[in-house]
């Protein structure tokens, strides 16, 4: 493998606050540190597959790390290996992976970033495994995935779910009301528990703990808990995404099986994309900033087919082949779940 000139970026999956962050610190690393060209991919592996690229100078990328949302734009259904172009026919998909290695070669391009969560780097693993030099970053608001202890975007997510919290007490105290917050997370906890920790929530109900119902007051409940009866809630299906289901919607069955039981008032607030938007924390900005230059740092030293992870206090290589089909769910036995039963909070068990 040569010497890298130019690097291509890309966002893939649901936006995410700090993917800005990322971008700007893949970018700025290259140039000053090694005087790299940039390329950014739009929307996502749509950008690959169709040819769609910017330049990205220094100027192109200042000013963004406040920023949410991704400035390339990002797709949570482009499959460069079953690809539907977007509104299209999925029983209809292509392998274009073949198109996306022209175009990655035609624009002179020696490795490609791909910041994403598990859809996302499964496809770089895939890319990697036809010839494609790939480095991932993780990213999601559920941190959900496997080989990093946190991703970027948690936080900012977990703040607006403590603030959301803080909003709803005062309803909740002032009309006796039973009021449920339902955060996102899909088959992870995460927001939840950690989002309810901070907000002092009364119950949080995540999918990884079997609950029944309680009178309770304030109860923050993660849109992958099951129905009492057993099923997810599904709001939508989305045929040509790595992940179909679209969930959504436990909140307000609860709230209504919870105000027939109680008769006490109950109202659902589903916080949705609210959770995804605006500008990343202190943290969250910190910790995409480390994550893109420490991604910079393995493509020189030639360790393609990795994402870079935060592994305690550092951060490290980790192989895709590692994290592929596998989720990081929240482990009932854990130090965050016995904190928050330790001051009372209740995960509607036993
Ligand atoms: O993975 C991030 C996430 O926000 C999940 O928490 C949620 O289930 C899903 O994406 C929502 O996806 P969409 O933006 O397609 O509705």
């Amino acid at each position: 493998m040569g010497k890298i000139k130019r690097i291509g970026v890309l966002t893939g999956g649901g936006d995410c606050p700090g993917l800005n962050a990322v971008i700007r610190a893949v970018v700025k690393t290259g140039l000053i540190e090694h005087g790299f060209e940039a390329v950014g991919i739009l929307d996502g592996y749509d950008g690959l597959v169709r040819n769609n690229m910017i330049e990205l100078g220094y100027e192109n990328v200042s000013g963004i790390l406040t920023q949410g949302g991704t400035i390339l734009g990002t797709s949570n259904t482009a499959h460069p290996f079953q690809y539907v172009p977007p509104g299209g026919d999925a029983s209809k998909a292509e392998d274009r992976s073949d198109d996306c290695l022209k175009n990655f070669q035609n624009a002179g391009l020696d490795v490609l970033f791909c910041i994403g969560g598990d859809g996302t780097l499964s496809i770089a693993r895939q890319l990697g495994d036809i010839g494609m030099p790939v480095v991932g970053v993780p990213k999601t608001i559920d941190n959900d995935l496997y080989g990093t202890d946190v991703t970027f975007g948690f936080d900012t997510a977990v703040q607006i779910v403590a603030e959301a919290l803080d909003r709803l007490h005062t309803t909740a105290m002032s009309h006796h009301r039973v009021i449920i917050l339902e955060t996102m997370g899909r088959y992870a906890g995460w927001l939840a528990l950690v989002g309810g920790m901070a907000g002092g929530g009364d119950v949080i109900l995540i999918p990884e703990i079997e609950y029944d119902l309680k009178r309770f007051s304030l109860i923050v409940v993660s849109e992958g808990v099951k129905r009492p009866d057993g099923g997810l809630v599904v709001r939508e299906r989305v045929e040509s995404s790595h992940d179909q289901l679209r969930l959504g919607g436990i909140g307000a069955h609860l709230a209504h099986i919870i105000q027939h039981a109680t008769r006490l008032e109950s109202r659902a607030v589903v916080l949705g994309h609210v959770q995804r938007g605006g500008t990343p924390t202190a943290y969250d900005r910190v910790l995409a900033t480390r994550f893109g230059h420490e991604a910079v740092v393995q493509a020189v030293a030639g360790n393609y087919g990795v994402m870079v992870g935060l592994r305690g206090t550092g951060i490290v290589p980790v192989p895709l082949t590692e994290i592929a089909d596998r989720q990081r769910l929240v482990d009932p036995g854990c130090e965050q779940v016995r904190a928050a039963r330790s001051v009372g909070t209740c995960f509607g068990d036993a």
